[in-house]
């Protein structure tokens, strides 16, 4: 029942020339984009924040943005996203464990669709209980920080709780999916697929793009 979508990553393409790089990803029929922020606390590492989305956004008019906000504080970037015209605002669960029901509140009245997010180390079941509140449910398969690193397999046992709970429920993964791991992750039950490394560094990201999607429908 639920749709296959593809929402190629740009952490590893040229950020100086992502206007461009998104519309080729647009054009080879990427479903949306996931813009990974991150905040250099959170994770080790620092990309980007709502200033460049927006300039981003304006340039791309389809609704399209998913921004996975791997930062401290995801209370204190929801407007400025939802301003800059972010569609999805995915979070992580763990710097905000004694509110998220809150934070899924404020991302719901901001107008945007609210992502929940898991690294690796967080179980499954803490985030069930939010998922009434949650259009998306986005399972880590690599520790949040970069891309381009391998694919935990060990991961998929909690798409498969996930799916088996919620048949109807949006499920992503990200980290490590490409051509070689996309059956895994279609069989335990993700129908949102984040790819980086594998579709933007591919020769022909068209039949990349395709190829997983066909995956996650058959
Ligand atoms: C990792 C990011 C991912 C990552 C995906 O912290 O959240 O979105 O960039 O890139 P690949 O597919 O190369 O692992
Ligand atoms: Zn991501």
């Amino acid at each position: 029942p639920v749709q296959a979508k593809i929402g190629p990553s740009i952490l590893n393409a040229d950020l100086a020339d992502l206007a461009n790089e998104s519309q080729k990803l647009l054009d080879n029929g990427a479903d949306y984009l996931h813009l990974d922020v991150m905040d250099g606390h959170f994770v080790p590492n620092l990309t980007f924040g709502h200033s460049l989305v927006k300039c981003l956004r304006n340039k791309i008019k389809k609704d399209f943005f998913e921004t996975h906000m791997m930062v401290s504080r995801p209370q204190q970037w929801i407007e400025p996203m939802a301003d800059a015209g972010v569609n999805l605002y995915t979070f992580h669960i763990e710097p905000v464990m004694e509110e998220v029901a809150n934070v899924c509140r404020k991302v719901r009245e901001s107008g945007m669709k609210v992502g929940l997010a898991l690294k690796p180390g967080t179980e499954v079941q803490v985030v069930e209980r939010y998922v009434d509140m949650a259009d998306v449910v986005l399972v880590m398969t690599v520790e949040p920080g970069f891309g381009g690193q391998s694919f935990m397999a060990n991961m998929m046992p909690k798409v498969e709780r996930l799916r088996t709970h919620y048949p109807n429920l949006d499920i992503e993964v990200d980290g490590g999916v490409g051509p070689n791991t996309i059956e895994t992750c279609a069989k335990a039950g993700a129908n949102m697929i984040v790819s980086g490394t594998a579709v933007i560094q591919a020769p022909n990201q068209r039949n990349v793009i395709n190829l997983l999607r066909d995956t996650v429908q058959k």
